[in-house]
């Protein structure tokens, strides 16, 4: 079993509406069907890590209501410890409201709600379970500066952070990418991130060039995830990209959380970067597969499963 990942991250409700098309702006339509699933990219990504084998810690905040309680159930059935996770009584837990549409591409507009009370100052109450991690896995669903701090906490006391810059709303400071060894952008985000939008069509030595700039200002390696293309890594020595697993299409939501957990699992099992990747993939596809966030991800068999029938060319 691999050993002791960390996330600090966020935990939402996501409500979740299927249509048939995303309606245009003043535009009323008629979904197909509503359902409510335990989701947030912080949660989601402790309880992916679960269920590929880690033993996962998940550091964060609930709200004082029955969804708080319903989210932090949920992580505990994978295996997920929650007993440092926070509740703010004075605010309602996070929530995201998801369209996805049939080609399963989704729009998601969260509310931090108690994600976004999680201050500095309640982490550093529980910043000895970070210093006792192996990896940190970090999203952007709680305050940057908790982020920050996370990310300072986890890098003096040795540990691997991960940073998925998710949502990304503007580029981030220079303090924090000095102290991530992988982010994790996927193509928007890297356009936001650099602050320089991206051609429609993939071209795979754009992506590269701007990674190297987040590189030049201080990440030490860059997974950029391209979706249904697959995932390019860049250090500032190479390059490697790891086409996707071709499966049928369900709901893309959490795919990416579904990479990033599968990658730093593998990491803690001591793989090679590019073996982590090709885990990563098959988890991130897996996931696709099934409806829903954390009920869309896989267990370990799926995905060594998935692997074997897949092995790289
Ligand atoms: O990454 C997917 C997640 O983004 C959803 O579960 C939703 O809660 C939003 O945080």
């Amino acid at each position: 079993m691999s050993r002791n990942i960390v996330v600090v991250g966020s935990l939402n409700a996501d409500f979740v509406i299927n249509l048939d098309r995303f309606p245009a702006p003043g535009e009323t339509i008629a979904g197909t069907s509503f359902e409510t699933f335990p989701g947030g990219k912080g949660g989601n990504q402790a309880y992916a890590a679960a269920q590929l084998g880690g033993e996962v810690l998940m550091l964060g905040q609930i709200g004082g209501d029955a969804q708080g309680i319903w989210l932090r159930n949920n992580l505990a059935t994978a295996g997920v410890d929650v007993s440092h996770l926070l509740e703010d009584r004075e605010v309602t837990s996070g929530v995201a409201f998801i369209s996805i549409d049939h080609r399963g591409q989704n729009q998601i507009i969260i509310v931090p709600g108690a994600n976004g009370t999680f201050s500095v100052a309640k982490l550093k109450q529980h910043q000895s379970v970070i210093e006792r991690a192996q990896i940190v896995l970090l999203q952007l669903e709680i305050p940057l500066a908790t982020v920050i701090e996370a990310a300072r906490i986890a890098k003096q006391s040795g540990a691997v952070v991960m940073l998925d810059p998710a949502p990304a709303e503007k580029p981030l400071p220079d303090e924090l990418l000095a102290l991530v060894d992988y982010l994790t952008p996927n193509e928007s985000e890297l356009a936001t991130l650099t602050d320089v939008g991206l051609s429609e069509a993939i071209d795979l030595r754009e992506i590269g060039a701007r990674a190297r700039e987040l590189i030049a200002r201080g990440a030490a390696k860059v997974i950029v995830k391209l979706g249904g293309a697959g995932a390019l890594f860049v250090s500032a020595e190479s390059q490697h990209f790891w086409p996707s697993i071709s499966v049928p299409i369900v709901d893309t939501t959490a795919a990416g959380d579904a990479f990033n957990a599968g990658f730093a699992i593998a990491l803690a099992e001591g793989m090679s970067e590019e073996d982590a990747g090709r885990l990563a993939t098959a988890a991130a596809a897996c996931s696709v597969m099934r409806p829903g966030a954390q009920p869309s991800m896989p267990t370990r068999g799926e995905v060594d499963q998935l692997l074997k029938q897949h092995p790289p060319q």
